[in-house]
């Protein structure tokens, strides 16, 4: 998968990023006010475009990913973020980080295996925010059918989160999809 990509490719390519942060991601600047206040955990941060938005509106945030590039050029933005390296592919990737009361991931498409465990790592009421490529979207050799988000993807949590908001949206780069969970108890 080219879109995610393995840790020598994500290393690279955020070692040829330009000084600055990318703006961050418009759907979760639209959707800032479902998410609950507090801790946040940004998987898949990246070199933090999303992170450093959150900062600045009032979270304390932790960010993960494999690239320690990634890690490392977040880091030089910011020392109030924590990180994590950490392999999404492996089971334990959110041992010991604690509770947070929202968890953001765009542009990832998450293991069932993790999935399953977003519930756990949830506080009272917490949310999940979710953004990506759709399975709307026409596939091609970069952006490929396992990259694509669906909301069955979810359904191991549906007994604990209620969907409370799911926007389709489109731009030059192609189709994506929005959810928001919250946690019921
Ligand atoms: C498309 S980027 C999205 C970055 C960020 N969430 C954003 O919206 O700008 C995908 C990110 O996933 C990370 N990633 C890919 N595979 C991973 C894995 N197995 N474990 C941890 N991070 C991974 C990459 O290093 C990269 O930062």
């Amino acid at each position: 998968m080219k879109y995610m990509g393995d840790k020598d490719f994500w290393d690279e390519k955020f070692k040829s990023r330009g000084l600055k942060p990318l703006s961050p991601d418009q759907m979760l600047m639209d959707h800032l006010d479902l998410l609950k206040k507090g801790r946040v955990l940004d998987v898949a941060c990246g070199d933090g475009r999303n992170s450093l938005y959150l900062l600045d509106n009032g979270f304390q945030v932790t960010g993960l990913d494999f690239s320690l590039e990634a890690l490392n050029r977040l880091t030089g933005f910011s020392k109030a973020i924590k990180t994590f390296q950490r392999d999404l592919t492996s089971k334990s990737a959110f041992e010991g980080l604690g509770k947070f009361d929202s968890v953001v991931i765009n542009h990832y498409r998450l293991s069932s295996d993790l999935i399953k465990k977003i519930p756990e790592l949830l506080n009272k009421e917490g949310t999940l925010f979710v953004s990506g490529f759709s399975d709307i979207h026409k596939p091609d050799a970069k952006i490929t059918l396992d990259d694509l988000i669906r909301l069955d993807d979810f359904k191991s949590v549906f007994d604990r989160m209620t969907l409370i908001k799911s926007v389709d949206s489109s731009d030059s780069r192609g189709c994506f999809v929005t959810y928001i969970f919250i946690l019921n108890d």
